[in-house]
């Protein structure tokens, strides 16, 4: 039909800058300017490739309703789903598997991880400010991630290679099945292994009677909440949901504050005003870039009519910058309202860790305010982007620094 918008690669994309993508061609790691000028050309841009057709959405009040709209913007993209990830169900089973969740993620159980952050954030800095700088990411933004989430999990966190690795595998493994490809099998192993692990893991929770979100997830399999399939499952989208994604906005605090300089003097000052930061680095340079779904009528967008069936990817990322919601947004403002900014989605799938990970970030904020006179980005060693098909979330790989201890 007529409505339908042409491929990405049909448009006339401004000199210089690749048609936008279903999958990275190394040039999303910072994918700003084309989001600028997709919510202003493009608002519902389609692209192509052999194996899929999918529908990019960056306007803010787009991407809010759609997120407010989960009939018609379904997350049950892979049928049958899976895995036990929240991400992937609708009501029912997202309303009771997200309570069961939740109960576990009360404001007071993430509390009683602030003392552990603080540490941890000074015992990953220090060293860093002793050598004059270092990697944010390698040296600080990880080890901080992955010692909170083991710890939620309640895991050793001499553990958290292992299952980065095994977690990698099986999503390559669902994925794999999830295309019907052939593959070399290892993945098939580790994801064996890794539900093992689990498995053991829920045991021990359990005897242990931890107070964990492992531990609570453990409970609910035992008193027959939940099956074990799920539980561990969700022990494992935990794990997955909850440490890139805050290692890639550790990261970006580092960088927003190379930026802007002054901000450190004024959180020396004033430290309450690291929540305003923060609230401004997620809405400015959040980590989720796309949240997928699936239409499950025709339904009209900025003019544009999208079949049933139609694969959507949400761009939170572009729509928190959109400046008819909110003026000047490729602007950083610490001042600014942002009051409903996308960083942590929005409606039924919101997230459940957006707590902690602001906790995390917060207290990043204050902590390099509080020891640092200078923190700039090293020149010599350009920032390296998370590359990959999986562009869920972008940032920095690597973030060379270079720090000046406050005297
Ligand atoms: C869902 C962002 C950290 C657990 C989401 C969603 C976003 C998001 C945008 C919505 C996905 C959708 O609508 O389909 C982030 C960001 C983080 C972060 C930017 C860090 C900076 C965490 C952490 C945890 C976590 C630390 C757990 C420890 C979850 C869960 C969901 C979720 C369980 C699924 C909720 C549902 O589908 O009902 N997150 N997240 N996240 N996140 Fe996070």
């Amino acid at each position: 039909p007529a409505t339908l918008p042409p491929y990405s690669h049909e448009l006339n994309w401004p000199e210089g800058m690749a048609p936008f993508k279903v999958v990275d061609d190394g040039s999303q790691g910072d994918p700003y300017a084309h989001y600028e000028w997709m919510r202003e050309h493009a608002p519902v841009l389609r692209s192509y490739s052999p194996v899929s057709d999918v529908w990019f959405i960056s306007r803010y009040d787009d991407v809010r309703k759609a997120m407010r709209a989960p009939k018609v913007f379904s997350s049950q993209v892979v049928e049958p789903v899976p895995l036990t990830f929240l991400t992937l169900f609708d009501a029912p089973n997202h309303t009771r598997l997200r309570q069961v969740v939740a109960q576990a993620f009360t404001p007071k159980a993430i509390g009683r991880f602030e003392e552990r952050v603080r540490e941890n954030a000074h015992k990953y800095l220090d060293p860093m400010i002793a050598a004059g700088g270092g990697d944010a990411v390698d040296d600080y933004a990880i080890p901080l991630s992955m010692s909170t989430i083991s710890a939620l999990l309640d895991v050793p966190a001499a553990d958290f290679d292992k299952m980065k690795f095994w977690s990698d595998e099986t999503f390559s493994y669902f994925g794999r099945l999830a295309r019907n490809a052939e593959g070399t099998g290892t993945d098939e192993q580790s994801t064996f292994e890794f539900f093992a692990y689990l498995k053991d893991t829920m045991e021990r929770l359990y005897r242990e009677e931890s107070e964990s979100v492992g531990g609570h997830i453990a409970r609910m399999w035992k008193e027959g909440l939940l099956s074990e399939k799920e539980a561990k499952e969700l022990c494992a989208f935990v794990f997955v949901a909850g440490h890139d994604t805050t290692t890639i906005l550790l990261a970006n605090a580092f960088r927003l504050f190379s930026e802007h300089p002054e901000l450190l003097d004024r959180i020396r000052e004033r430290p309450e005003d690291a929540s305003l930061f923060l609230e401004e680095l997620a809405r400015y340079r959040g980590t989720v870039q796309r949240v997928s779904r699936i239409t499950t009528e025709e339904v009209e967008v900025a003019g544009v009519t999208l079949p049933a069936g139609a694969i959507v990817r949400l761009l939170p990322a572009a729509a928190n910058r959109d400046s008819a919601k909110y003026p000047d947004g490729e602007k950083f403002d610490i001042d600014r309202n942002n009051d409903g900014h996308l960083g942590f989605g929005h409606g039924v799938h919101s997230c459940l860790g957006a707590p902690l990970a602001r906790l995390e970030t917060q207290v990043t904020i204050e902590i390099l305010a509080q020891k640092l006179g200078s923190l700039i980005l090293d020149q010599d060693k350009p920032i390296e982007y998370v590359r990959g098909n999986n562009l869920t979330n972008s940032g920095p790989e690597h973030l060379h620094v270079k720090l000046e201890k406050f005297n």
